[in-house]
């Protein structure tokens, strides 16, 4: 609908713009009757609607509306499926038009740093670029309904401890390559309607009163076009928040910070037309949803139920197995384990859905009548021994062809708000699986759980399936995959451990209140644990099927590539084995030019084929400069050197099958600036001072007598003076008498720098 909202704000009095830039109440937007402004809701999120017609928290703690559960984004990542996501979307996006709701609040992409983090149940992964990718998707889904999303916490809330007030202490670099580019990504490829800033600090400064966050890095650099919510209560300084470009403050604040808008436009210190700028930004989006209304949606629960259970199908990862799984059809099986009655398929706060309802895999077998006996063994909402509980377990395994056990983390261990303080099973659940183990071979452990756990049992089960936290239809998606009606395709978005004491920021997470260190700087999951040749339990990307898959013919596009260019990677997978199966085509790059500080190899596209025994399909992929590329901060840009990067491709990323070699070319220049402090290696390296160098080092063996061939005789005396030599800064060649001051001067000039003075 044509609309002039300009001219909208332009008949706006003071007071009703800066009223437009707080919440109405908990969940609503204000409206502005006299003018027909809506006032419009807002939503929990991201897998679910948690849509409050009562009393309102942030917590979850409070009832919501009936909804449908849709496995949470520890399990929906590991689908490594991006179609699948979007179609999650396109439902969630239907639901929400039948209530009525213009935003819902999600997807939660923060970077999973450690395992620990409270609230990993509800992100996406370790990994940058899966999660921009995933996310995307989700947010492409949702909004082809007419309704918006809120990609959050953004930027750089890693750790529940302390999320409102702590500082995150992390250089640009790092910032760029591993925190924000999911938002990136999601920002300029599918462009969400609005973005949730986080509650912390980034080296000191809050999220909603950070301009080179929502400014400069959000809008300038990468386009977004919608408006900035804060998380509920984030808001620091209310009037710099304007001028930052944080539009909406939620949930509101009694009006006060209203005033504060109202005052500072009054007295000057805030120009009027950042305010306009900012109710302008909101409006769109409020419009945008009201001309997008589909009164007549249908939220459909039953078939809605129906979605989430093949939804879970796609996520669950087959961790181990050595055969026993998928289980026979009339096996005598024991399920061991509350969580076989009663699931764990969602975690707690502000994402807890109030689902319409639950299949439990026991309720599965059940209704398709298989030969299963149940016994509860442990307490799944506590850990405490029971001892009656785990002989009966025993004796229940003893006595069937499989025992099936249903593990998991009780709710009270992982949830928004506070962190795990340990990776460790509940013990009641470990000796327990180790006594049935111990009985029974074909001992399967299910897992029920929103972030990894130490396994110390591992290599005493047969089989282990992580079924993550997956939603209200996890009990039947859970049976079909142990029957063999599904085949388990999920693959790992982040590593599993086998210690904590591994975990890349071990001895700073979560701070000490006041701040966090993010010392590991880009070294981040996968990429800290291959640099450190750390043995894990499990690697990312990791995940087994029914089916076997192999790699063959791995094709370059070109063998070059440069600035501007794409590079196209073609791989051939067949499905080796008996049944149809879907296998995940990871494709991983390195820089093999000297670098300094790279990871050994990051993820650079991803693909999932479905293939019938027998079948082959080509899977491409493209690559460009930006792939290869780290973030040079003094350059300000993306940069990879020019040299020999190698692609990789196979099943896990520790599994590669294939590589293949490209040389790279760039155009880019790093930033030169040659002092008395500059070593003689760097200018060595630099091709814009290479030559002058090698000149001044033949001046110098002619002048110790040599023969400008070298500085002295053996190869590796020559050698060991030239590595000398590199690590000398140019001001020492005076100290050393090698050169008087106007000599230093001049060579300083010819690489370009200012004299000494
Ligand atoms: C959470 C957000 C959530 C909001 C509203 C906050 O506590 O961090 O993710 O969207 O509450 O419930």
């Amino acid at each position: 609908m044509a609309r002039n909202i300009k001219q909208l704000i332009a008949q706006m009095t003071l007071e009703e713009k800066a009223g437009l830039c707080s919440g109405l109440d908990f969940w609503h937007t204000k409206p502005v009757e006299r003018l027909g402004v809506p006032s419009v809701m807002v939503s929990d999120g991201p897998h679910g609607l948690r849509k409050q017609a009562g009393d309102a928290d942030h917590l979850g703690l409070n009832d919501s509306i009936r909804a449908v559960c849709f496995p949470a984004a520890c399990a929906t990542t590991s689908s490594f499926d991006v179609a699948l996501v979007n179609k999650m979307g396109e439902t969630l996006g239907d639901e929400c038009q039948a209530e009525n709701l213009s935003v819902l609040l999600g997807p939660a992409v923060n970077i999973k740093r450690s395992p620990l983090c409270g609230r990993n149940f509800e992100y996406m992964s370790e990994d940058p670029y899966l999660a921009g990718k995933m996310a995307a998707s989700y947010i492409r889904g949702v909004q082809s309904k007419g309704v918006g999303t809120s990609i959050k916490h953004f930027a750089a809330n890693n750790q529940e401890y302390n999320r409102m007030s702590c500082s995150s202490e992390v250089d640009e670099r790092t910032l760029r390559e591993i925190y924000l580019p999911p938002f990136e990504e999601a920002v300029k490829a599918a462009q969400p309607k609005t973005v949730m800033c986080s509650y912390n600090k980034i080296n000191g400064v809050y999220s909603a009163d950070n301009e080179w966050l929502l400014t400069k890095v959000l809008r300038e650099e990468w386009g977004f076009e919608g408006y900035v919510m804060t998380d509920w209560g984030a808001i620091s300084d209310r009037v710099q928040g304007i001028r930052a470009g944080l539009e909406l403050e939620m949930p509101a604040s009694g009006g006060a910070n209203d005033a504060k808008i109202v005052a500072a436009v009054r007295d000057g210190s805030l120009d009027e037309a950042l305010l306009d700028r900012a109710v302008e930004r909101i409006l769109n989006v409020v419009f945008d949803y009201m001309d997008n209304r589909r009164p007549d949606a249908v939220f459909d629960r039953d078939a809605d139920h129906q979605k989430a259970v093949e939804v879970e199908k796609e996520c669950a990862v087959l961790l181990q197995n050595n055969g026993v799984l998928p289980l026979a059809a009339g096996a005598r099986v024991a399920y061991i384990g509350g969580f076989a009655a009663a699931p764990r398929y969602q975690g707690g706060g502000s994402s807890h859905i109030n689902s319409s309802r639950v299949t439990s895999a026991l309720d599965a077998a059940k209704a398709k009548n298989r030969a299963v006996t149940y016994v509860p063994g442990f307490p799944t909402d506590k850990d405490e021994a029971d001892a009656a509980g785990l002989a009966a377990a025993v004796e229940a395994a003893k006595t069937a062809d499989v025992a099936v056990i249903f593990a998991g983390l009780p709710d009270v261990f992982e949830s928004e708000g506070y962190d795990r303080t340990s990776m460790a099973m509940p013990a009641c659940q470990n000796a327990l699986i180790a006594a049935v183990a111990a009985a029974q071979p074909n001992t399967v452990v299910v897992l029920h759980n929103g972030s990894p756990v130490e396994c110390p049992w591992a290599e005493d089960v047969a089989a282990i399936l992580e079924l993550y936290l997956g939603g209200q239809g996890v009990g039947e998606a859970c049976d079909a995959l142990l029957w063999g009606e599904a085949n388990p395709c999920g693959r790992l978005a982040e590593t599993f451990p086998l210690r904590l004491e591994d975990t890349p920021c071990y001895l700073d997470f979560p701070g000490d209140g006041k701040t966090v260190k993010y010392s590991e700087g880009v070294y981040v999951g996968y990429r800290y644990y291959e640099a450190k040749k750390l043995p894990v339990r499990w690697a990312f990307g990791h995940g087994l099927s029914y089916t076997t898959f192999g790699f063959a013919n791995l094709k370059l596009s070109a063998e070059t590539l440069d600035d501007t260019g794409t590079l196209t990677v073609r791989v051939d997978v067949t499905n080796t084995g008996k049944v149809f199966g879907k296998e995940v085509v990871q494709l991983y790059v390195a820089d093999k030019t000297g670098t300094f500080g790279r990871p050994l190899k990051e993820l650079k596209g991803f693909a999932k084929v479905a293939l019938a025994p027998g079948e082959t399909k080509t899977v491409s992929l493209t690559l460009t400069a930006r792939d290869l590329s780290w973030y040079n901060v003094e350059l300000g840009d993306w940069y990879a050197a020019s040299g020999a990067y190698e692609v990789m491709v196979g099943h896990a990323s520790d599994d590669i099958r294939l590589t293949a070699a490209v040389q790279f070319t760039t155009q880019k220049q790093l930033p030169l600036h040659v002092s008395g402090a500059t070593t003689i290696g760097e200018l060595a390296r630099d091709p814009r001072t290479a030559p002058v160098v090698a000149q001044m080092m033949q001046q110098a063996a002619q002048a110790f007598g040599g023969d400008g061939a070298s500085l002295t005789g053996s190869d590796s005396d020559q050698a060991m003076m030239q590595a000398m030599m590199n690590g000398m800064p140019l001001k020492s060649l005076m100290s050393f008498g090698m050169m008087n001051a106007e000599q230093l001067d001049g060579l300083i000039a010819a690489c370009g720098g200012a004299p000494q003075g």
